[in-house]
């Protein structure tokens, strides 16, 4: 049997402001897109679909953040989120929120157990 946690990126390959993509299979064995911030020296996961419509943050090249750096943004239609929260602060999907995904640390990687992952929402 494959074991659940997926090694998403050494945590010292993961900088201040950087951010990591994953692929995960969710409980109805759909696969889903996942990705990793780190914001403040604090790991930080969502799923990657925004709450406006079902579609990436980013365009597939792992770019999440704003040019300043301090706000998550969508490059669809220009929603911001928080990066410690995944709330939206400001464009279509307002006061709506990412889906947080469980990380954590485990032998010097950020690692995903899909386990402890909820089921995700219907997409379509
Ligand atoms: S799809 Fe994200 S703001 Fe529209």
């Amino acid at each position: 049997m494959t074991s659940p946690v997926i090694r998403i990126v050494a945590a010292g390959e993961l900088a201040e402001g950087g951010a990591a993509t994953f692929v995960f299979r969710d409980a109805n064995g759909l696969l889903r897109d996942g990705f990793v911030v780190r914001f403040r020296g604090v790991i930080h996961a969502y799923l990657n679909c925004c709450p406006h419509q079902p579609l990436s943050l980013d365009y597939g090249d792992g770019d999440f953040f704003t040019r300043e750096g301090d706000l998550l943004l969508c490059r669809n239609h220009g929603a911001l989120f928080e990066p410690e929260t995944g709330q939206c602060v400001a464009g279509p999907c307002y006061g709506a929120s990412l889906r947080v995904l469980p990380v954590h640390e485990e032998d010097g990687w950020i690692c995903f157990d899909a386990s402890v992952c909820p089921p995700q929402p219907d997409l379509e």
